[in-house]
């Protein structure tokens, strides 16, 4: 059968650890896909640099909207990140050209997602981003799929893991956040802008995704309340501590009278408690359903290999056939979240 055809642009932590799982595991992708997975384009900025994957093999571009345009690329799947610039031009570009979109960008979804979903649709195609949420925890196939028949009563959850190791370390350390802010850059598990992570943006873009999807509503993350860790002092964990609590960036994201209410802050959940054990980079998503009660996703938020093992899974869907809307239902149907942060009900 033919070969799906990917053209990649980003070879950092998620793009080279697309291409490894593509190189190492080509005959099983093939026989649960039903077709050969093959890649047959690159880009990146360097093209000297080494990034420890041979891609001798596939044609480089030196820009990721070529890459996403050209007639031997079926999925354009974009890993530079950002939520404007050279990956949303390249993305438009793709599906203006007729092809899938496979992505781990949640800003841009979380900026510009009702319109990409709309151009998709518009356009036959598909836009996937089951990396974008949570690492390697397949949240967004739970709600697309698993509990499709559920009306959504709550979504909440741990989704940013480089404050969810600053939170844990300065417990268990003693460490002022300072220091663990600095430790964390050391280890590299800061993004590029470390506001992203500490202030909640990050953990608030994936938010909105996730609550787009379980409510049918546009995506919205201007609604969301956002609050992070950079004013959490030692003082602060250790009386939660005392008082059999862990302070966490939990967010919240729920249905109400006044309309959708998104929230991602610090909050204090018990010491036993499932999110209270949860440690260092790990995420957890709970999913609440009508039907279903409620459902505990637990697993690594961020990394090579589980990124690129949601990346994916969203390619062999498509290669299997299974063209879901970008939130689960087609956009013009997802209705709007109101009331916006501050607006009165
Ligand atoms: P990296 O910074 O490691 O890699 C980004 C890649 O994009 C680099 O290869 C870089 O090239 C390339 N790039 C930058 N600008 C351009 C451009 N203008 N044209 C072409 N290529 C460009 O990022 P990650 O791999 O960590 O992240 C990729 C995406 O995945 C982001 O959206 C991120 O939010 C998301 N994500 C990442 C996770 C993780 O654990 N790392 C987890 C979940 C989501 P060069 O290498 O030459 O500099
Ligand atoms: N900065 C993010 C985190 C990366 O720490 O969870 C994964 O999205």
């Amino acid at each position: 059968s033919e070969p799906l055809r990917l053209g990649i642009a980003g070879l950092g932590t998620v793009g080279t650890g697309v291409v490894r799982i593509i190189q190492n595991h080509a005959g099983m992708l093939a026989a649960r896909s039903g077709r050969p997975i093959t890649i047959s384009a690159v880009c990146a900025r360097d093209r000297m640099r080494n990034r420890g994957v041979d891609l001798s093999g596939y044609a480089w571009e030196d820009d990721a909207t070529a890459v996403a345009t050209r007639d031997d690329v079926d999925i354009f799947v974009e890993l530079i990140g950002g939520d404007n610039g050279p990956a949303k031009a390249a993305t438009e570009a793709a599906l203006a050209a007729g092809k899938d979109v496979v992505t781990a960008n949640k800003a841009l979804l979380a900026h510009h997602g009702p319109a990409l979903a709309e151009a998709a649709e518009a356009a036959g195609r598909v836009i996937r981003f089951e990396a974008a949420v949570a690492g390697g925890i397949p949240v967004v196939k739970a709600l697309t799929e698993g509990l499709a028949a559920n009306t959504l009563t709550r979504v909440m959850g741990v989704m940013n893991g480089t404050c969810n190791y600053i939170l844990t370390r300065m417990e268990s350390a003693g460490l002022p956040y300072e220091t663990v802010f600095e430790e964390a850059r050391q280890l590299g598990y800061l993004e590029a802008d470390p506001r992203l992570d500490v202030d909640g943006i990050d953990a608030g873009h994936k938010l909105s995704l996730l609550a787009a999807i379980a409510f049918g509503t546009r995506v919205c993350f201007d609604a969301v309340e956002l609050e992070g860790i950079r004013r959490i002092a030692i003082e602060d964990i250790r009386h939660a501590a005392d008082m059999g609590y862990r302070i966490k960036l939990l967010g919240v994201a729920q249905m109400t009278g006044r309309g959708l209410e998104q929230r991602m802050s610090p909050c204090l959940v018990p010491a036993d408690s499932p999110l209270g054990q949860l440690q260092g980079g790990t995420n957890m998503v709970v999913l609440e359903g009508d039907s279903v009660g409620q459902v505990v996703l637990r697993g690594p938020g961020a990394g090579e290999g589980p990124t690129a093992s949601a990346v994916m899974a969203d390619v062999m869907d498509i290669a299997r056939g299974i063209r879901l809307p970008t939130f689960g239902q087609p956009a013009a149907s997802l209705a709007e979240p109101f009331p916006a942060r501050g607006a009165v009900p």
